[in-house]
């Protein structure tokens, strides 16, 4: 028994098509059939249909505009949206977000690693980042952006929040052989129900790759205490060098006299500080990418990128929007390109890692080893789901960095199972070892059901080359900063006309 993301994202699919056909609907055909039963009945269509029909009309200046007109003016007021001025916590954190002296080296402040002018995330090819107190340690993890963070739930492993019977998307598929409901009778409606009630109950948010800092706010200790990055012995030493920063003073007055007291106290401030800048400053979430202006009814996509959005949406092509959420939500936030849950993806071990000389050391993920706490055998290998928005700015793919180049992400995703032997290495024997990066007893946690990996050996891969490019194409309209070419001047005049239409 399966629950195929297919199904829950044929909805997202539904509301997206109805924002593309609106050119039928302009012509009037549709009112037209309403007319011709009777006058009650077409009235009442007409009522039920006038909300949808008033979109399509006021969709009118951008013809591809999609969704409705609420979503399109939640995405225009995110554009218009002036920037809220930074709280002094914030404007405390951004200042230690820019301080090398917090480090061991002198050299590493966050930005070294997360670059302002690189979407927080570094400039370099490197897969990983050198630091510590020589500079010289090299990390084992990809370094990710830190845009589209704000709303990562706290992690947890309970109900599974992206079940939404409004939005009829039902719980991801049901994982692997080593799950133990696997192999339940599901004939009677109890035990549908059973395994209903239990796919609901997934891994679920938190920040790093394997969701390990429960919220942003306890992020900061990893990368300031980690030794192979800003590497502060202790917090001792770390409160040492935050006290005789030019900003000391200011973490006074910020958070009261006690803050020196303890390295506790004042390393519980100093990490909210850092996060209250990444939630506030606009940086970190702009929401102005070609694809929220195309959301806003403000841009056209062009036909390259249509199409790659389309094979980013479509659940037998790249299927990539079940798990990177593309669509506004139902309180018509923009999509986060994520859903905040974890996959085993089976991304190829990368040689390139010094940690990885070691033949015995795996980067489990849920299961560590930098995560202590998770235990559950199928969630070993899972990692979370990042979001894509500023992904073409990105130099390196992935949890280990393995991939280089966004079309070969894309490509992976086809030619995992297909082509295996272009991801993975050969035994002396000549077989393949799939799934190289995960030890033998979790390679049965990989997501084998979800499209486009369930497309088999010497199969084509659920994209030819030139989809690869359409969906690339789409995924350069999630970077931040578009500038639309055309005058913009339009848009708020029949952004304005849309909500008469709407009071009316
Ligand atoms: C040496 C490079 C380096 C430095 C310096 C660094 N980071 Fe990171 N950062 C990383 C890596 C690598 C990860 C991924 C860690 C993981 O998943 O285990 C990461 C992850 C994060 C995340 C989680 C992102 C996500 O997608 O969940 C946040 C937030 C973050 N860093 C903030 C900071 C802050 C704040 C600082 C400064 C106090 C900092 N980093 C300093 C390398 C660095
Ligand atoms: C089953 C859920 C799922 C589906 C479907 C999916 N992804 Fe992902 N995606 C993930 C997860 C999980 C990761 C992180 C995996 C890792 O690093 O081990 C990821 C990572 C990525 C990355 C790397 C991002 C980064 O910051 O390094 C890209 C690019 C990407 N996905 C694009 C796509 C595209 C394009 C599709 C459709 C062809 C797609 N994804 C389908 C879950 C999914």
């Amino acid at each position: 028994m399966q629950w195929p993301k297919k199904d829950r994202n044929q909805q997202a699919i539904d509301l997206a098509g109805r924002g593309n056909v609106n050119l039928a609907l302009l012509t009037g055909q549709r009112i037209e059939h309403a007319m011709r039963p009777t006058l009650l009945f077409a009235v009442m269509l007409m009522a039920s249909a006038s909300q949808a029909i008033k979109a399509q009309v006021a969709a009118a200046p951008g013809v591809n505009a999609p969704g409705t007109i609420a979503t399109r003016q939640a995405a225009a007021a995110r554009l218009d949206a002036s920037a809220i001025p930074l709280s002094a916590m914030a404007r405390l954190g951004r200042k230690m977000f820019f301080d090398p002296t917090l480090s061991a080296s002198g050299k590493m402040s966050c930005s070294t690693c997360h670059d302002p002018s690189h979407a927080y995330a570094p400039a370099n090819p490197l897969p990983v980042q050198l630091g510590g107190r020589q500079q010289r340690l090299q990390g084992v993890r990809a370094v990710p952006s830190l845009t589209y963070l704000e709303r990562t739930p706290r992690f947890k492993v309970g109900l599974d929040t992206a079940f939404d019977p409004d939005s009829r998307r039902l719980p991801k598929a049901t994982r692997t052989a080593s799950n133990p409901l696997q192999n339940t009778n599901t004939g009677s409606a109890d035990s549908v129900n059973a395994l209903f009630q239990a796919e609901q109950v997934v891994p679920e948010g938190g920040i790093d790759w394997d969701g390990r800092a429960v919220v942003l706010a306890t992020q900061a200790s990893g990368p300031l205490l980690d030794p192979r990055e800003m590497a502060n012995k202790d917090g001792e030493e770390l409160l040492a060098r935050l006290k005789v920063t030019p900003y000391a003073n200011e973490l006074v007055s910020v958070f009261g006299p006690e803050v020196f007291k303890s390295p506790s106290a004042g390393l519980a401030n100093m990490y909210l500080a850092l996060a209250r800048f990444q939630i506030e400053d606009r940086s970190f979430h702009s929401y102005n990418s070609k694809y929220d202006y195309y959301l806003a009814g403000r841009a056209q996509l062009s036909t390259e990128e249509l199409r790659g959005l389309k094979l980013f949406d479509d659940p037998d092509k790249g299927n990539c929007a079940a798990c990177h959420l593309d669509k506004p939500t139902k309180n018509r936030l923009a999509p986060a390109f994520t859903d905040y849950e974890f996959e085993a993806l089976a991304v190829p071990r990368n040689k390139k890692l010094s940690a990885n000389s070691d033949a015995t050391y795996f980067d489990e993920g849920l299961c560590g080893p930098l995560r202590k706490d998770a235990t559950k055998q199928t969630y070993c290998g899972l990692f979370k789901t990042p979001t894509l928005r500023n992904v073409a700015t990105r130099r390196v793919f992935f949890h280990n960095g393995a991939v280089h180049s966004l079309e070969d992400a894309v490509r992976f995703y086809v030619e995992r199972e297909t082509r295996p032997e272009k991801w993975y290495p050969r035994r002396a024997d000549g077989t393949i070892v799939m799934y190289d990066d995960l030890p033998a007893t979790y390679r049965a946690n990989v997501d084998v059901k979800d499209a486009p990996f369930n497309h088999h050996r010497g199969e084509q891969p659920a994209l030819s080359e030139q989809e690869i490019k359409d969906v690339v194409a789409f995924l350069n309209t999630l970077t931040d900063g578009y500038q639309p070419a055309t005058s913009t001047a339009a848009a708020p005049a029949s952004l304005a006309g849309e909500q008469a239409a709407a009071k009316r």
